[in-house]
């Protein structure tokens, strides 16, 4: 082994960054490097980065940029991007970026410790690039310490092609890994202490459906035959996912949906407009009618189902009355909990070939009006709860106020309530809920504060 490393990881982005980020941190560790908190104290920097939208690229860009002072004053540190814009912009971010050491693409990412190592033995290499299309190399290396909740990817790549999204170009063709391959590392997670396991994919319900563009009929559906294995798995409490597409919820998926008892009655349920043109022009593949028919028929098998979603404002052409029909079908549905997104063209989609004619001020106003929105109607949702007796997975003292104890119901609201002594991180603790907010559950075991 080369000398042990301090290392950097930042990360931008989606939860999918986020998981492979600490499955990297994770491998580093194991061959003996340590991680950082600090940019100052560290060997190697390394920035996990994000193409969905021009901001978070930016963002990555002006961070780096700005690096350049302490490359100049510590010569032997090592900078890298990793991540979709990595394998976006691959070579290019040399120029733009002189002072990288390396770039290393979604699928490439397995070779990173090897090319760190070859970087700081040989100081004549100026730089590294890595990138090609993903290959499904899971990492499968978790950090030493076990987290609650904890990620597994489970599909990589898209092959949905929405108008205005660079995933499908970045990431590739989907792909699911085995389902034996997943179990086996829920298994291990949860021998480790882990209590939750949030399923990963850029398409999740897509799951074994190997790539196939047609959702699966309604009696089929390999990811309800993957929550129905992890459901066998003891001291494995509550099992998520997120993203999947609309239209894999067939009436398979929700019966074993509701059937297992682990699987959280939360769903992130993408909707990006409640216009049918819109979303025609978007190639999305679903109707509003059939957005709440999917609604309908979830709520009708778990009526204390969650739901959150995405939507973009200011797609190009989207009228103010389609901008409206996106208003009433987030009223009718009442989300939880919302992303909207200001339509940002990227380059090489099909929507950037269309001007992006909704101005910025239109965009900022549609995205204010659907946060009051959603404000609204999960501050509803909310007050139904009050006097209701809720099962929270116990996470332990809140970082603002340590005197209160704070825990997640299955459908993913923040709870706080008063310590017990019998009562440890990791349990299941059942609370009555005495007072709400649009964001927050208080349990009524702890006093009121004049400050809420
Ligand atoms: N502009 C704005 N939002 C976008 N998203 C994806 N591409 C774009 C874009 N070009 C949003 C979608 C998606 C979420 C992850 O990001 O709402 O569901
Ligand atoms: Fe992008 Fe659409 Fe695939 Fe989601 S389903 S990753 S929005 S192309």
């Amino acid at each position: 082994m080369t000398r042990p490393l301090q290392i950097y990881i930042k990360t931008y982005g989606c939860q999918m960054n986020e998981r492979d980020s600490a499955a990297l941190a994770g491998k580093l560790m194991r061959l003996g490097h340590a991680m950082v908190e600090r940019e100052e104290e560290a060997d190697v920097l390394i920035f996990n980065t994000c193409s969905v939208r021009d901001q978070a690229e930016r963002k990555a860009v002006g961070k780096i940029s700005y690096l350049k002072k302490l490359k100049r004053r510590k010569p032997e540190l090592l900078i890298g991007v990793i991540g979709c814009m990595a394998q976006n912009r691959g070579e290019s971010l040399f120029r733009e970026l002189p002072h990288l050491d390396f770039v290393v693409g979604t699928g490439q990412l397995h070779q990173l410790p090897e090319i760190i190592a070859s970087l700081r033995e040989d100081r004549r290499q100026i730089a590294r690039l890595a990138t090609g299309s993903e290959v499904l190399t899971e990492m499968g290396v978790h950090q030493p310490e076990a987290k609650l909740s904890d990620f597994i990817a489970i599909t990589r790549g898209c092959n949905r092609f929405c108008a205005y999204c660079i995933v499908p170009y970045v990431r590739g063709r989907e792909i699911s890994r085995e389902i034996g391959d997943v179990v086996a590392e829920a298994r291990e997670l949860v021998a480790n202490g882990t209590r939750e396991i949030m399923l990963l994919g850029q398409n999740v319900a897509a799951f074994g459906w190997n790539g196939n563009v047609n959702p699966p009929p309604d009696d089929v559906s390999p990811f309800a035959d993957l929550l129905k294995e992890l459901q066998q798995i003891e001291g494995l409490y509550r099992i998520r996912f997120t993203s999947p597409y609309p239209s894999y919820f067939n009436a398979k998926l929700i019966a074993v949906m509701a059937e297992c008892s682990k699987v959280c009655h939360s769903v992130h349920l993408p909707l990006q407009s409640g216009s049918a043109r819109v979303l025609k022009a978007m190639n999305r593949q679903y109707t509003p009618e059939q957005y709440l028919q999917i609604v309908g028929a979830l709520r009708q098998a778990m009526p204390d189902i969650a739901f959150s979603t995405d939507v973009i404002v200011g797609f190009p052409t989207e009228s103010a009355a389609e901008f409206e029909e996106t208003c009433q079908l987030m009223e009718r549905v009442g989300f939880d909990n919302a992303f909207i997104f200001k339509y940002s063209p990227r380059a090489g989609t099909r929507s950037a070939e269309m001007p992006d004619d909704v101005p910025q001020a239109v965009k900022e106003a549609r995205n204010q009006r659907l946060l009051q929105l959603l404000s609204a109607s999960a501050w509803r949702n909310n007050r139904q709860l009050v006097g209701t007796c809720q099962e929270v997975l116990v996470e332990g003292p809140s970082h603002r106020n340590p005197a209160r104890w704070t825990g997640k119901t299955a459908t993913a609201k923040s709870v706080m309530f008063a310590p017990q002594p019998s009562v440890r991180r990791g349990d299941l603790h059942r609370v009555t809920i005495a007072r709400v907010t649009d964001m927050t559950l208080f349990a009524d075991d702890i006093p009121d504060l004049p400050s809420e």
